[in-house]
């Protein structure tokens, strides 16, 4: 369809150009003139395609030269059947047909293609070039300039020559028993220039002309020139708007399918997206499905950890308990230890001191034995000046006997005893004495008599 389209405005393009050019003013119809020379089967060829251009809708006005106006008809009276008068000349019959041009152009062609009409003419301008100059030796020039005058430079959009060959042409004639005018008589040389000029001028300018082998059976020539038009005719009133029906209807249904297209694709769409909506919740409710598990994961981790803390804190302060009752049995231990071991030690003392107080009193009495006997051998011996003085130097020696004893002993009160102490208030302990026994024992004793005695 669009390249019909475009084809048709092509054509409309090409045929406004070519009607500017010949009348300076633009011309909606087109102008088609159909040529041959006689008997090439112009009229059942213009009735032809006439019927099939009206049949596409066309607004066709068929016409021809000479005879279409009523100046015409007389004119064609003369030009072609006159006989019996005095011969036209030349360049009289190319003016009287130049005459019927120019009042066919303006009454008949031109206000029918100003309408918009197809104007088929049998026979136009290339006629009197092919006839009047091929035939009867006019210059063609003058001839076409001639026309030109009586067109007004109007000339045909397209020229359809029927091409045959004059002999064919004649005795297709002669069997329709047509009588021949006054230029169907020429000669047959006369019948092969106008051929020749119509051929030429075909040549000359192939664009504007469609060349049909008349020669072939009418159909067969109807066909071809249908297809030729075809291809540069624009298209009717009624074609160009079944066309653009078509061309509606076919857009109608394009918009139609796009919009069913576009309400599947926006069903899709929308499918898609409730499919992904769906998606993203299943996706969304496994992951706050994950992050509670991890939650309750995290939870019970927490309160294993707290469970193992509290476990482990209890286990310390069992620990330190234990700890501290081991270092409190320890303290009590090292307490019972200590004090046993004090106790001990004041045993041992008190032993010891037992014994020394035992050993003192013995060397006490002992000593108080030696004295009393000392002081009774002194009593009894008569005091001795040696004897005092051996007791006064025993009595010394008692008293730093004394003072030794007193120190050691000095911790313990010597609560009872057989003998008192001296005037240090110690006892003589003094391990030697047992060595010089008799001498130091018998020294104190006589000190300490001595002493008692001073
Ligand atoms: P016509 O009766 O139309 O018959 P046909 O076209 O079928 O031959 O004949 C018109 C004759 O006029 C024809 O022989 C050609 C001639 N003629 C010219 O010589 N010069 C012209 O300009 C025209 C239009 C026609």
């Amino acid at each position: 369809m669009r390249s019909r389209l475009s084809r048709i405005s092509a054509a409309a393009g090409g045929r406004r150009a070519a009607a500017s050019q010949s009348a300076g003013r633009k011309l909606s119809g087109w102008f088609i003139a159909v040529e041959g020379g006689d008997g090439a089967g112009k009229s059942t060829q213009i009735d032809a395609l006439t019927a099939w251009l009206r049949k596409r809708g066309f607004d066709v006005v068929t016409t021809r030269e000479p005879g279409a106006t009523v100046l015409g008809a007389k004119l064609r009276e003369i030009l072609l059947h006159a006989k019996d008068r005095e011969p036209v000349s030349a360049r009289a019959e190319a003016l009287l047909f130049a005459a019927d041009r120019a009042d066919h152009v303006e009454k008949v062609v031109r206000p029918a293609l100003e309408r918009g009409a197809i104007v088929l003419t049998d026979r136009h301008v290339d006629s009197s070039i092919a006839y009047q100059s091929g035939g009867r030796g006019l210059d063609a020039a003058d001839i076409a300039a001639l026309s030109a005058f009586a067109t007004d430079g109007l000339r045909p959009d397209l020229v359809i020559l029927l091409d045959v060959d004059p002999a064919v042409a004649w005795e297709r004639s002669q069997a329709r028993g047509d009588a021949p005018d006054r230029l169907e008589a020429e000669p047959a040389e006369f019948h092969a220039r106008v051929r020749e000029m119509f051929r030429s001028r075909a040549a000359a300018e192939p664009s504007r002309y469609i060349v049909v082998d008349a020669g072939e059976p009418a159909g067969v020539v109807t066909g071809i020139i249908e297809d030729r038009l075809e291809k540069v005719l624009p298209l009717s009133a009624r074609e160009v708007a079944e066309a653009e029906a078509r061309e509606k209807a076919l857009r109608e249904a394009r918009e139609a399918e796009q919009r069913e297209q576009e309400a599947r694709l926006a069903a899709e769409r929308a499918e898609a997206e409730q499919e992904a909506e769906r998606r993203r919740a299943e996706q969304e409710e496994r992951r706050r499905a994950e992050e509670r598990r991890r939650e309750e994961e995290r939870k019970a981790r927490e309160r294993r950890e707290a469970e193992e803390r509290a476990r482990l804190d209890r286990e310390k302060a069992e620990q330190q308990r234990r700890a501290e009752a081991d270092e409190r049995a320890a303290k009590v231990r090292e307490e019972e230890d200590r004090r046993q071991v004090e106790a001990d030690a004041e045993q041992r003392r008190q032993s010891e001191l037992a014994v020394r107080q035992a050993e003192a009193r013995a060397r006490g009495q002992a000593r108080e034995q030696a004295t009393r006997e000392l002081e009774e051998r002194a009593e009894s011996e008569a005091r001795t000046a040696r004897l005092v003085e051996a007791a006064r130097r025993l009595r010394e020696a008692s008293a730093s006997a004394d003072a030794a004893d007193s120190e050691t002993t000095a911790v313990l009160p010597v609560t009872q005893g057989p003998d008192k102490p001296g005037d240090n208030g110690h006892y003589d302990d003094d391990e030697d004495d047992d060595d010089d026994d008799d001498v130091p024992r018998s020294r104190w004793r006589l000190g300490n008599l001595g002493k008692r005695k001073s």
